[in-house]
């Protein structure tokens, strides 16, 4: 095709895929299906795209369907050259960064919610607790940092290798995870811990300096979140925020 075909093919094929994505999320909201609404992130560069987990060939609008329709697509990657069509999961989070833009390069990055959403625990264990400070106070949505005065704080006994864990109502890709400090007293115990996300390790805090409070960075899949401290103390925590996209 001429630059001009090429240039005028692409305009109007994106002007399908939005017509598309809009129809899609009409009928799924009238039907009460999952809504998914796929937001354009990135225009992709060089060797710089993710690797996908299923390729097809077809145009864009099969593309967005085929991710639409697929469990585990939070993102697709679609060329005018191949007319491949390429569906991400969640390691596109670990790709992001190096996305560059190429002005001449008709290739376009959807990505599902691009922004991670607050997520939810059910059940939640801890090693063991002090003064009657439950697992449950780290997700009740009360972030008050002190532990007497807001009666919303773990506290568990003095462990080698202290826990807590809690369960996501369903499987989802945990981006990230804002933990909040105990700071009226010994923040200190809250520091040398390890996130684990069904039993595999995706983040660590070890600083020199204490925190109020701080994201850990994930990026895993699974549905049961564990802290452990690698220090042999009580373990204290305030709240126990996860971030990310339920992926059923
Ligand atoms: C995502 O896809 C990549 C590439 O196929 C694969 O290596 C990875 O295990 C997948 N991750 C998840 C959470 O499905
Ligand atoms: C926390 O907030 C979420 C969303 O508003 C709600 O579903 C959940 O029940 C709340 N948890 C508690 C313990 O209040
Ligand atoms: C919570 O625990 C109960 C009892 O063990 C179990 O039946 C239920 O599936 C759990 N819920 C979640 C969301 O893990
Ligand atoms: C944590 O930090 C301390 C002090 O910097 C260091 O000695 C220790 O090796 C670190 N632990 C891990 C598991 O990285
Ligand atoms: C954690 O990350 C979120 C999202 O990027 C941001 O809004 C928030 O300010 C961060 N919190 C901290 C303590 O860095």
């Amino acid at each position: 095709m001429l630059p001009v075909e090429r240039l005028l093919f692409v305009f109007l094929a994106n002007i399908l895929v939005v017509v598309t994505l809009l129809f899609y999320q009409a009928t799924a909201s009238s039907s009460g299906q999952n809504e998914r609404y796929y937001t354009q992130v990135g225009t992709a560069g060089g060797n710089s795209f993710p690797p996908a987990f299923k390729v097809l060939e077809g145009s864009s609008i099969r593309c967005s369907i085929w991710c639409w329709q697929t469990p585990r697509c939070l993102g697709f990657y679609w060329t005018v050259s191949s007319m491949l069509c390429q569906l991400f999961n969640a390691s596109v989070y670990y790709w992001k960064p190096s996305w560059g833009a190429i002005a001449d390069q008709q290739s376009e990055f959807y990505m599902y919610n691009a922004t991670p959403q607050r997520l939810h625990f059910f059940n939640c264990s801890q090693i063991s607790a002090a003064y009657s400070a439950f697992c449950t106070r780290a997700m009740d949505n009360n972030t008050n940092t002190h532990f007497f005065d807001g009666g919303s704080c773990i506290h568990t006994n003095n462990e080698i290798k202290p826990w807590w864990e809690a369960d996501l109502a369903q499987t989802a890709v945990i981006v990230y995870a804002t933990i909040y400090n105990r700071i009226d007293m010994s923040p200190e115990r809250l520091n040398n811990f390890e996130i684990l996300v069904d039993n595999v390790f995706c983040g660590r805090v070890n600083v020199t300096q204490h925190f109020v409070v701080t994201n850990v960075t994930c990026g895993l899949t699974g549905s049961k979140v564990r802290l452990v401290s690698q220090l042999t103390e009580h373990l204290t925590m305030c709240e126990f925020e996860p971030y990310g996209f339920y992926i059923q």
